[in-house]
């Protein structure tokens, strides 16, 4: 790496995890994020230093706001970014994944992100390719740009993270971004409580040094932060719920229910929001208490400083 002495580097070829990343390397991030909301709220919001570059979009999975969010910040730092949507029923083999490998890194890019539907999908292509890897969600693996994201709102609002009880609630079991915010908010010294019922709460849930909760109520209770999590349907092969509505019923977001957390608490979800299942609007579009946009917000300045730092070694540049 050629950072300048003194300043904590991130010495990283890829992003697939945060799982294993140092609580310095985490918060190098989030510091390196913070000058890109700035210019993010400027008129112009372009800088040079990826002009030249080549970042490659490879979504073999549907996304909406991840896939606009490394176009946007790609396209700020002056890459040039090319979109590959390809429908979730393709490529799902090995031999075919890695002939994906292949002829994405014949292309000769310099950044490549990556979703894909298989947990482990990505580290196997990073291992294939000659240039860095950004896991943008793989199965229900990880998603380390939503964790550092989620991360970057907490610290701004609340001023840190070390000490504050967060409540992680819903459909843990087949979510990636629980599991990122886990390693994450965990190195960072956050308490967390897994709240979910017991179908959709992973059996060895304590293992990523978190509490677990199959009642609500109880889980709220105190909480500096409640970042409520999507149904995933379509990861469910059974019943994981007895109805939508039943599950509003004892696991939705409502004010009242809120009332157990603190009265300053942030209420987050990473999107999209099934509102109604998980989350009732009145709570939502509560601007006092949501940061539901801001997260959308700094997602973008997230990805600008992990395209930025990952590429540096390549374009010479110490920045
Ligand atoms: C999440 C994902 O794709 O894992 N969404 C996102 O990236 N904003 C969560 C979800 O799909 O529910």
């Amino acid at each position: 790496m050629t950072n300048q002495p003194g300043v904590p580097s991130f010495p990283h070829r890829h992003l697939l995890a945060i799982e294993g990343l140092q609580p310095s390397e985490i918060t190098f991030l989030l510091d390196e994020a913070e000058q890109w909301v700035d210019a993010g709220r400027r008129a112009r919001k372009h800088d040079d230093r990826l002009q030249g570059l080549t970042q490659i979009n490879a979504f073999f999975e549907n996304s909406t706001r991840t896939l606009l969010s490394f176009e946007i910040a790609g396209k700020r730092l002056g890459a040039d970014v090319v979109n590959l949507a390809a429908g979730a029923s393709s490529l799902k083999k090995g031999e075919t994944l890695l002939d994906t490998a292949l002829t994405l890194n014949a292309m000769r890019p310099d950044v490549i992100v990556i979703r894909h539907e298989s947990s482990g999908a990505v580290a196997l292509i990073a291992e294939k390719v000659d240039c860095p890897v950004l896991n943008a969600g793989d199965g229900r693996h990880e998603h380390p740009t939503q964790a550092l994201l989620d991360a970057l709102t907490i610290r701004r609002r609340k001023g840190g993270l070390e000490g504050l009880r967060v409540a992680i609630c819903g459909d843990i079991l087949h979510s990636r971004v629980a599991r990122s915010n886990f390693h994450l908010l965990t190195a960072l010294g956050a308490e967390i409580r897994a709240v979910a019922p017991p179908t959709l709460m992973p059996f060895d849930v304590e293992r990523f040094g978190v509490t677990p909760f199959t009642d609500m109520d109880a889980g709220l209770e105190g909480a500096d932060v409640v970042m409520m999590l999507r149904l995933q349907l379509e990861r469910m092969d059974g019943a994981y719920v007895p109805s939508t509505r039943e599950y509003f019923r004892t696991f939705g977001l409502t004010r009242s229910r809120l009332a157990a957390a603190k009265p300053d608490v942030l209420v987050m979800h990473p999107g999209p929001m099934n509102r109604g299942v998980e989350i009732d609007s009145a709570v939502a579009d509560d601007i006092q208490r949501s940061a539901i946009a801001e997260q959308v917000e700094m997602g973008v300045a997230v990805r600008m400083a992990c395209l930025d730092v990952l590429t540096r070694e390549r374009r010479g540049d110490s920045r």
